[in-house]
């Protein structure tokens, strides 16, 4: 079975508070997404990348993507919740990937993947019959607030982890998984895997591959590019 990339970026980034949605972002002189896309679309295993992008969107066609990644297809299906937006893409890619498939749905606004997190991801996964996540063990002491903003409890931190995304699962499994949770807007694919009563497998990957939420991570972001000489 074959291996395609989905990556849903279709979100406003109201959270972020800039004019833009934060996947058009400039990150060293390229829209932020563009980052993602790079990682993907030059992985041998990986045959095609798909976008998904809200249908309002102006602002992925003022970047020439089709000289760059001509194979990359671009989806204008975006929904009201990440959950939609990949439950259409998943509906939209059904005519050219198969149910055995595996699809790795990656945030666009995780610019820092790199070759070595699909590597350890791909082949963690490809020969398991759920599926799974990149994630890291979480290292700090977690508290949990009560209304007041005082500590209710601390939570045991052995055993948790942090979930990260290329989320990598079978396109039929991922379709039926989103069909069933979609209205409860899980955050993540495995949350609505786990639903269906799955395990999906926890893949170690690395704190590199930081989610750009606030002004501060782009920073962050920008230096661990550049780190890298990209
Ligand atoms: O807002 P958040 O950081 O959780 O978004 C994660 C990813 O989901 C982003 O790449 C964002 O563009 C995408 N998204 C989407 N459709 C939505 C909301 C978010 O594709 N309705």
């Amino acid at each position: 079975s074959h291996c395609f990339a989905l990556i849903p970026a279709a979100g406003n980034g109201s959270r972020f508070g800039a004019a833009l949605p934060k996947q058009y972002l400039t990150v060293a002189g390229r829209p932020l997404i563009w980052y993602a896309v790079r990682t993907l679309a030059m992985h041998p295993r990986i045959r095609r990348v798909y976008v998904v992008l809200s249908v309002q969107d102006r602002l992925f066609d003022t970047w020439d993507w089709q000289t760059e990644f001509p194979g990359l297809a671009v989806l204008r299906c975006g929904g009201a919740t990440r959950a939609m937006s990949v439950l259409n893409g998943l509906r939209a890619m059904a005519g050219e990937v198969a149910a055995e498939d595996w699809v790795l749905v990656h945030d666009a606004a995780r610019p820092c993947l790199s070759r070595h997190h699909l590597d350890s991801l791909i082949a963690g996964v490809e020969h398991d019959s759920v599926g799974g996540i990149l994630a890291i063990p979480v290292a700090d002491t977690l508290k949990r607030s009560d209304a007041q903003g005082r500590i209710a409890a601390t939570a045991p931190r052995e055993g948790l982890w942090q979930a990260q995304t290329p989320q990598m699962f079978r396109h039929a499994l991922l379709l039926r998984a989103l069909e069933t949770a979609v209205s409860r807007e899980p955050t993540d694919e495995a949350g609505a895997v786990e639903a269906l009563g799955l395990k999906p497998k926890l893949v170690e990957g690395d704190a590199s591959n930081l989610k750009v939420t606030w002004p501060r991570d782009l920073r962050l972001a920008e230096l661990i590019l550049s780190d890298r000489g990209t």
